[in-house]
């Protein structure tokens, strides 16, 4: 943990204008709603499930916990997502622009709710076509363009589920994913644009199947003209002039409140990537609830949200939520910094953005490349700011709140997992005085506590596990294919109540503070990765005969990766090293997944029984101070020329 988190005091709080007219203006009104929910925790679900959500029949119960941690929410209401997204805003917003999208090239398209209902009936369909029916897994794998979101509530539309994948994983990390979900469809487009280069897509998908796998039956391809690639016999599909050609109109499938909605694959401590599975009613409702409380949203905003739908980031505050509530979502496909570190400020100035919302580490790249460039832009129109993915610093935090908010933009630091769906801690945009660093307190509805390892509640300022004591709507409802590992990962450590992964503390007045994973997964720029997932990938190196990975922290990405390599021969030439090491991981995995630091070592730090010491190689990868008792060690030897080591 950083030290200047520890000493962080200052508060700052809310702008009165802001407050004015939020929904939730005040702590005593914030207060009053966690009273409600405490002391009718149904009662309180029920009524805004009620006031958020046009059903197509009424649920009979709010929640069935008999089959505990399997819990069922608003048993038996039927609905379709693709109704609040799209159908329900025409009478009004018929004209109204739902996705804005802007690429790294400065095209722009605008598709409007009525154009938008149009697109992804013709996409739904053209998956009907195909032969996709409800429960069928299709596996999308494209660049973020508007037909990435436009597929995703096709499938939606139709019952059918989705399953996003990053388009920055390598071929055999998506190959992974179409396996373990069993796709019958891979959805792709031929290129992307990153960094002013095209990037391929279709390619990594051919790749992905050069075995093929039985279930994959076509590969649809959108072509955007921007990018050569091979059409493979009897497989692939050029689906631009079909769609076209589509009907406009399309019912939408009716669907149980706790049919899946999606499934995406997030890393874990061991083994795999997990399928994290998420039911349609629960996470439709929070979808809609912390775009209303979080991020205040109202009729003339223009929302902003710079995640890749990739991530879970994007599937519920690019496209679900903004959607959902009617707002103008802002899509840009590029990075940050092309063509200069002005372009993200630019954007905002050019479509008025109103809510915008990014990660700490894009925070930080902005901040340092160009500090000053916010004030080149009239970022005026800016009412909130929020941030995702890690904890962030305050220095960073302080510099997003005066340079990019004018200090008159409410920061919402809001914690949540691919697991959770949606917010879980974050401030209220109108309500909540906000200390830099600390997503604050659980918004209405979520019970978060700290524990101890022996179960105990966690004093004050006592670091801990951070756990969800109640089941909430839009929480995970299992790991695909896996219910044992569910149980396992998230339900396994007291009682009923889930376990996030995460160490924080809670200080006196109430306020959580992250401080990082208590797993084995790192937090690189936001992306969760699982360190034996990168050790799989380094072990598969000819000349690496056992690795070991953890996290130090990193100026830019929060945290990077430290990987300690004991090669099977020494090599003569180590940049060369390094570099086959970074080809293998971009290969498994992908580039995001390449070793910051690699220490060559005879061997790891191991106790008798084998068990290597990653506490130890934490301590020794941060420069700290080793506290343990090394002397149990099989080979307590190898500690000090660990520390005298250089990395490469
Ligand atoms: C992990 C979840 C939720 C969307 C993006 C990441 C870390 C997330 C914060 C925050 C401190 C945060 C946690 C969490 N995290 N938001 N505001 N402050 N840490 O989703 O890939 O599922 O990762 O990201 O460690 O467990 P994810």
């Amino acid at each position: 943990m950083i030290e200047s988190v520890l000493k962080e005091k200052r508060v700052f709080y809310p702008n009165p204008e802001l407050s004015k007219e939020a929904r939730i203006k005040s702590m005593d009104e914030y207060e009053k709603l966690v009273e409600w929910a405490k002391n009718d925790f149904e009662g309180f679900w029920d009524h805004f499930a009620k006031e958020k959500i046009d059903w197509i029949k009424p649920y009979k119960k709010v929640l069935d916990d008999s089959k505990a941690p399997h819990y069922k929410w608003f048993v038996d209401g039927k609905l379709n997502i693709t109704q609040h997204c799209i159908d329900r805003h025409l009478p009004q917003k018929k004209d109204k622009v739902a996705i804005l999208f802007e690429d790294e090239m400065g095209n722009v398209e605008e598709i409007t709710y009525g154009e938008l209902y149009e697109r992804v009936n013709q996409f739904a369909n053209l998956l009907k076509a195909y032969g996709v029916k409800k429960g069928d897994r299709v596996v999308l794998y494209m660049s973020m363009i508007p037909e990435l979101a436009i597929a995703m509530l096709a499938c939606a539309r139709i019952g059918a589920i989705h399953s996003v994948v990053f388009a920055g994983f390598s071929a055999n990390a998506l190959r992974d994913r179409i396996e373990d979900a069993n796709a019958k469809l891979v959805i792709t487009c031929d290129g992307g644009y990153r960094k002013g280069k095209v990037h391929n897509i279709k390619s990594v998908v051919d790749e992905a199947l050069k075995e093929p796998l039985d279930s994959v039956e076509k590969v649809l391809i959108y072509d955007r003209g921007i990018q050569k690639f091979e059409l493979i016999d009897n497989r692939d599909v050029v689906i631009n002039s079909e769609l076209k050609e589509m009907e406009k109109e399309c019912e939408p499938v009716i669907l149980d409140s706790e049919d899946i909605a999606f499934i995406l694959y997030t890393s874990g401590s061991t083994g795999k990537p997990k399928g994290v599975q998420h039911a349609v009613g629960g996470y439709l409702l929070w979808a809609i609830l912390t775009m209303e409380w979080v991020f205040d949203i109202k009729d003339d905003d223009m929302f902003w949200c710079t995640a890749d739908i990739g991530w879970i980031t994007g599937h519920t505050y690019i496209v679900y939520g903004p959607l959902a509530v009617g707002t103008t979502s802002i899509m840009y496909e590029g990075v940050p910094v092309y063509p200069d570190a002005g372009r993200w400020w630019k954007m905002v100035e050019k479509y008025k953005v109103t809510k915008f919302y990014t990660a700490p580490t894009a925070i930080r790249i902005l901040k340092k490349v160009a500090p000053d460039e916010p004030k080149k832009y009239d970022l005026s129109s800016l009412r909130i700011l929020g941030t995702v993915g890690e904890p962030i610093d305050p220095e960073s935090w302080l510099w997003y709140y005066e340079n990019v908010g004018n200090k008159k933009c409410s920061i919402v630091d809001t914690w949540w997992q691919t697991e959770t769906g949606g917010h879980m801690i974050s401030p209220l945009p109108g309500a909540t005085p906000m200390k830099p660093g600390s997503a604050t307190k659980p918004l209405p509805g979520i019970f978060a506590e700290v524990f101890l390892e022996d179960g105990s509640k966690a004093g004050v300022n006592e670091g801990g596990f951070l756990c969800i004591t109640k089941p909430w709507p839009s929480m995970i409802r299992d790991v695909w294919g896996n219910p044992q590992r569910y149980k396992k990962t998230y339900f396994s450590f007291k009682g009923n109540i889930y376990l996030t992964g995460d160490d924080a503390r809670v200080d006196e007045d109430g306020y959580i503070w992250i401080m990082g994973r208590a797993d084995d997964v790192i937090n690189v720029s936001g992306h969760r990765l699982g360190t034996m997932e990168i050790e799989s990938a380094i072990n598969k190196h000819p000349n690496v005969a056992e690795s070991a990975v953890v996290g130090k922290h990193h100026e830019i990405k929060g945290e990077g990766i430290f990987a300690f390599i004991v090669p099977r021969e020494w090599p003569e030439n180590l940049e060369e090293f390094k570099n086959s090491i970074n080809e293998v991981v971009t290969n498994e995995i992908g580039p995001i997944a390449k070793p910051d630091w690699i220490v060559l070592t005879e061997a790891l730090p191991k106790t008798r029984s084998g068990k290597i010491m990653r506490r130890i190689l934490r301590a020794i990868a941060a420069g700290e101070e080793i506290k343990q008792d090394i002397s149990t060690l099989e080979n307590p030897e190898i500690v000090e020329k660990l520390k005298e080591a250089k990395p490469i």
